[in-house]
């Protein structure tokens, strides 16, 4: 049976998801709904209904699934919608914009079943899934520490949407949230953070850059850089290739480093010594672990229609979607506060 999804949201990524459902035989776009002008164009171009309300298009199409692809704010509410109407849901990542909305959003998937899949599209990405694969089976020994780096420079024009100027956007809840997620995945919670923040460049109520220290439960410590307006490869985006509309510049932009090796994504190069009594006046062995990592946002459309039919429960739930969350809005309180924050204090 072709699964009807049907889209919320029209913009960047909502353009992408409906190029994605569109080369997916498993499904067909539905309808598109969105307040501007572009739901319109998306709706016709793709020869499908568009609606201006949300509540009026899943009422009157009753999909099987929907894509949430609106600005951060508007998250919560959208995917409240759809669990009302039974109807399961991908919405994108931040999964809300604060943790008290996340929290409601947690409570009503737990109490109602309906599933929502967190777009964190990089869990569904082989070079990820090895790296954690890779940790829990303890071949870098113990984690000493890691580094992790997104700089990019963002075009003028980006910011012309005024909520990712704005509290509840900015950089460190639309582009580090997926290495923060990465990070929670591969290593284990982050315990507590402190960093910089600055927003000198652009000026804007948001950060443009931000540097970062985290302490791991695990004990491991770990650093990273973000700045949208740094002329780098240094980003997961085009660094990986994995990502929509960026060219692809392979680098390496994570380390975690072990007491037995070290391991740099998403090139996979795993270094580690020959026998176990050498150190550091010894030459390393390096070794690739070839993945194609390109096709991310593919497996996370073909998870979520699993999740649809019931045949599998989201690899990125709400509640996991939520300590991501809370992890990104400490470093954010850190940067403004200038000291250290829990995680767990963020969640009460
Ligand atoms: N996973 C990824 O790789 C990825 C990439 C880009 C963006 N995102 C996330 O996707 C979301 C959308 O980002 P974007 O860059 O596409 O934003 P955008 O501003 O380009 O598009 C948002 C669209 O939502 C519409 N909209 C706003 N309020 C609405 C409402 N109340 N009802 C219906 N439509 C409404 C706008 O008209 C616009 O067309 C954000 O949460 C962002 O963090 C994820």
């Amino acid at each position: 049976m072709v699964l009807k999804i049907a889209l919320i949201g029209a913009g960047l990524i909502g353009r992408e998801h409906a190029k994605l459902i569109s080369s997916n035989p498993r499904v067909q776009l539905e309808a598109v709904a969105d307040i501007s002008e572009a739901g319109k164009v998306l709706a016709d171009e793709y020869g499908t209904r568009y609606f201006f309300d949300v509540r009026e298009m899943l009422d009157a199409t009753k999909p099987d699934g929907v894509i949430i692809a609106l600005p951060n704010a508007f998250h919560a509410e959208a995917a409240m919608a759809c669990i009302e109407r039974g109807i399961p849901s991908l919405v994108e990542k931040p999964v809300a914009d604060t943790l008290e909305a996340a929290m409601q959003l947690t409570e009503a998937v737990e109490r109602k079943g309906v599933p929502v899949l967190v777009g964190h599209q990089r869990r569904h990405s082989p070079d990820i899934a090895k790296a954690r694969q890779l940790m829990n089976e303890g071949a870098l020994g113990r984690l000493v520490a890691v580094n992790a780096m997104w700089l990019t420079d963002k075009p003028t024009n980006y910011f012309d949407a005024a909520w990712r100027r704005q509290p509840g956007g900015g950089p460190l809840l639309i582009n580090l949230i997926h290495d923060i997620d990465c990070l929670r995945f591969i290593c284990g919670e982050i315990e507590s953070v402190m960093a910089f923040s600055s927003n000198e460049v652009r000026s804007f109520e948001v950060e443009d850059t931000a540097s970062i220290s985290v302490k791991f439960t695990n004990g491991a410590l770990g650093t990273l850089l973000m700045s949208d307006t740094a002329v780098s490869p240094y980003n997961w985006d085009t660094a990986a290739g994995q990502a929509l509309y960026f060219p692809h510049q392979p680098e390496n932009t994570y380390v975690f480093a072990g007491t037995k090796a070290s391991l740099a994504l998403p090139l996979m190069d795993f270094w580690r010594h020959e026998n176990e009594n050498s150190h550091w006046q010894h030459p390393l062995l390096r070794q690739h672990i070839t993945l194609d990592g390109s096709r991310a946002y593919e497996n996370q459309l073909h998870h979520f229609l699993d999740v649809i039919e019931g045949k599998a429960e989201p690899i990125v739930s709400v509640r996991d979607g939520m300590l991501t969350l809370a992890t990104i809005l400490a470093i954010t309180k850190a940067g403004k506060e200038g000291r250290i924050i829990n995680v767990a204090d963020m969640l009460g």
